[in-house]
């Protein structure tokens, strides 16, 4: 396996130069940990099981399980064996199925012997596609928080709220809602991150503290029911969040808790914003609320939590009485009215359908 210090990007080709490397984000943050994975099998697992996780990474890792599963066995069986797969370990994350969809097109039509090679051609394009799209949404973001800086005190520093992950570990790099924090931190802007914790699974206290925290980034993490009091104390001058599935109509959905804060912004005219790749939008739907699926994970992460005792040793315990019930939806749809706009790769628009038309003229609108 490759130096586990060698973690500036979240995905990457082993020593082998087939194998896929991992950060494992479920360790995080209490170890930095290498997965490996050697068959389509392990990638759907590493998928499941959240050891890669945000809907950009989730579709690059997607299309490295293809290639994998071609390189065991490059026919069409094969081929749509892998993605049946693929396609159903997770289901909100619109880059998921785009990115199958492209390993299809480009491998398909080949002849058997060309497959492999093809395969792993275009998964690292889409690799590269990823750190392109989020280093534009970040320069495309730093001329929102700019021009929000502005309007404060000189030298007071902006403060950005953010949930879940929507960070460098959720893509290949850069992240999408972080991409603009990354640049801004980089200039010398002075800007401040209110971090939620993210409940069940933790993506904001475990994953978005320690990426922005390595990078030097000045944060400090919330319980995610104090997001609303802040935002009414006048404490956050801009929310910035992810997407897992935007619909033509401008719907977002987003890591469950992202709703109530488009709300709580909402009520109290503080900007709310979402970043995402062109990957993100699903072109065929309209309404989220009616159209999106919500992911339905097990009840027992609303149960538990997991944490470290010590300095490294992991540990869940329960937070319930036991055998109480429980359930999990693990995303929530804001519907566009409550978005400010977005912050996408190829630039900045309002959050309706004609705001992503006029950034994406060409897109093949399907409803
Ligand atoms: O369940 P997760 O951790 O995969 O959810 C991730 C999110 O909701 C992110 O905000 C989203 O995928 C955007 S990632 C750039």
């Amino acid at each position: 396996m490759s130096d586990p210090k060698n973690t500036e990007r979240s995905l990457w080709l082993g020593p082998d130069g087939w194998s896929v490397e991992i950060i494992d984000q479920t360790k995080l943050p209490y170890e930095v940990a290498i997965a490996r994975l050697g068959s389509v099998e392990d990638a759907a697992r590493a998928i499941v099981t959240m050891q890669v996780r945000g809907a950009p990474l989730i579709g690059v890792t997607a299309a490295y399980g293809a290639a994998l599963a071609l390189r065991e066995d490059a026919s069409d069986e094969s081929l749509a064996a892998a993605d049946a797969l693929l396609r159903k370990t997770r289901p909100t994350a619109a880059n998921l199925g785009w990115a199958l969809d492209e390993m299809h097109a480009r491998v398909q039509p080949l002849a058997v012997c060309d497959r492999v090679s093809a395969a792993y051609e275009r998964a690292a394009e889409l690799v590269e596609e990823d750190v392109a799209a989020n280093r534009a949404i970040g320069e495309h973001g730093l001329r929102v928080l700019r021009s929000l800086l502005e309007t404060k005190k000189p030298g007071a520093p902006l403060q950005i709220l953010t949930h879940c992950n929507a960070g460098r570990l959720a893509t290949v790099d850069w992240g999408t809602a972080t991409a603009p924090i990354y640049l801004a931190h980089q200039s010398g802007l002075p800007i401040h991150v209110w971090v939620s914790e993210t409940r069940p699974r933790n993506q904001g206290a475990a994953l978005t503290a320690w990426e922005l925290g390595e990078r030097g980034v000045p944060l400090t993490v919330i319980a995610d029911n104090a997001a609303g009091h802040l935002i009414q104390r006048g404490a956050v001058d801009i929310v910035i969040v992810g997407a897992d599935r935007v619909t033509a109509g401008g719907d977002v959905a987003n890591k469950v808790g992202t709703y109530l804060k488009a709300l709580a912004a909402n009520a109290h005219q503080v900007p709310f914003y979402v970043a995402f790749p062109e990957t993100t939008i699903d072109w065929k739907i309209q309404d989220g609320i009616a159209e999106i699926p919500i992911e339905q994970r097990d009840a027992r992460e609303v149960t538990h939590v997991t944490g470290a005792v010590g300095r490294s040793k992991r540990a869940e315990v329960r937070v319930t009485p036991e055998h109480t019930a429980a359930r999990n939806d693990a995303f929530d749809v804001t519907p566009a009215r409550f978005v400010t706009g977005f912050i996408t790769d190829r630039g900045v628009c309002g959050a309706s359908a004609a705001g992503l038309k006029q950034l994406f003229p060409d897109a093949a609108i399907n409803l």
